[in-house]
């Protein structure tokens, strides 16, 4: 073949895959138009009227009704189940681990997984319904370690938030470099909750995380933020003496939240709050806990270094949290365990609270 025919040859086929994606792209415009469908909600207590083609999770969050999420509609957190009683097609793959055969039977779905195609009937708990969306603005932003910030927002004017300290909200970020669209991820509250008009998070730097990126490199003072929520359930119960607090990392930003909550309402608890790190460049807040070791004797500050370089000087426990806790922790009688960060520092430590005669009844714990 002659370099004049390969060309030939070269442009017809460009021509015909060019006409082929326009052919694609109308017929999945044409597909994905699923036009005005109905989302009744509750038996008929709300009925909305919505465009077809999100997600559920996305498609409600549109029409101001928050359904939890961590992970930002990526069917890892399995959060955001709604029931749905009509209109949801068949189970997918990637909803199966989440769904407990008790759930099937009502019918629980992730609603981040379907897609709003045809007329819905939904069940949602009617609390959920008090899940508020707030524009915020950045007013300190702060290096607590060299990779977890603390971000301090203000409420907008006359608006004030009602949460439980332990619970989260969800962060939106907004286009940013290479990101074009919005994403949202959870984060622990870490103020009191008695300060109604402002709200801090810590945020801790994940390499290559869309969300971290954005609030280490993009995020300024000055900035509008959107949150919702408050959401979850990690929150303190209380039916017990003595709380053992434990976490890793910016795990720390919900038991910041429940230590205050215990002090503020003059609660009996006695609280020994476990702080696992690397190295002392890991350790954050260390003058505030030991200031409310000094002003209330009910509470017990215990940072742990698994790793403490010689130049830390370091003369307190070392090694993994879980070594002090098989230490200094006897019984699980009369005692609740509020637990936040990784997975597997969690796991591992609530084994051992398990040989300690802690309960799932006795266990709380958000994993991040
Ligand atoms: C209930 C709840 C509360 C949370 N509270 C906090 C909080 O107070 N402070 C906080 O910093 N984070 C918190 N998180 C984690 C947070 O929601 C995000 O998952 C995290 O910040 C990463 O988001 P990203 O968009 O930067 O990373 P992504 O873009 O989602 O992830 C990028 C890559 O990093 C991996 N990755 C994601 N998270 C982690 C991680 N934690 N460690 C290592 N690798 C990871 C992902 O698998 C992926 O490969 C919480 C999570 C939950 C479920
Ligand atoms: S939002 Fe996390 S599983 Fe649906």
């Amino acid at each position: 073949m002659d370099f004049q025919a390969i060309l030939k040859t070269v442009g017809i086929l460009s021509l015909v895959s060019a006409a082929l994606s326009v052919i694609i792209s109308i017929a999945e415009g044409v597909l994905n138009n699923y036009g005005i469908v109905e989302l009744d909600i509750n038996n008929g207590k709300k009925k909305l009227q919505v465009k077809g083609g999100s997600s559920l999770l996305s498609t409600l969050a549109s029409e101001k009704i928050f359904i939890p999420s961590a992970c930002g509609g990526k069917a890892t957190c399995g959060l955001c189940k709604v029931s749905v009683q009509e209109g949801a097609g068949p189970l997918l793959m990637t909803e199966e681990p989440y769904i407990t055969p008790e759930e099937r039977k009502q019918n629980m779905r992730l609603s981040c997984q379907i897609k709003v195609k045809t007329n819905m009937k939904l069940l949602i708990p009617e609390a959920l319904f008090n899940i508020r969306e707030f524009i915020c603005e950045l007013v300190e932003i702060e290096d607590m370690t060299y990779d977890i910030k603390r971000l301090r927002m203000k409420l907008p004017e006359g608006q004030t938030i009602d949460f439980k300290a332990g619970q989260f909200m969800q962060f939106y970020t907004k286009p940013y470099g290479k990101v074009k669209e919005e994403v949202f991820r959870a984060y622990s509250i870490s103020s009191k909750a008695t300060e109604k008009d402002h709200l801090e998070l810590l945020i801790r730097l994940v390499p290559n995380g869309i969300c971290t990126t954005y609030v280490h490199t993009v995020l300024k003072v000055g900035d509008k933020v959107r949150l919702s929520g408050p959401y979850g359930d990690f929150y303190l119960r209380g039916d017990c003496e003595e709380l053992i607090m434990i976490a890793g990392g910016s795990g720390l930003a919900p038991i910041r939240s429940l230590v205050y909550d215990v002090i503020e309402k003059g609660l009996p608890h006695k609280m020994r709050f476990f702080f696992g790190a690397n190295t002392l460049r890991d350790l954050y807040y260390v003058d505030e806990f030991e200031q409310i070791e000094k002003d209330y004797p009910q509470f017990k500050f215990i940072p742990c270094l698994a790793r403490p370089e010689p130049s830390d000087n370091w003369q307190g426990v070392t090694g993994f949290v879980t070594v002090a806790l098989q230490d200094q922790v006897d019984t699980g009688e009369g005692k609740e365990a509020y637990l936040c960060g990784s997975p597997g520092m969690l796991d591992a430590c609530i084994k051992i609270l398990k040989e300690k005669g802690f309960t799932d009844e006795t266990i709380f714990y958000d994993k991040f």
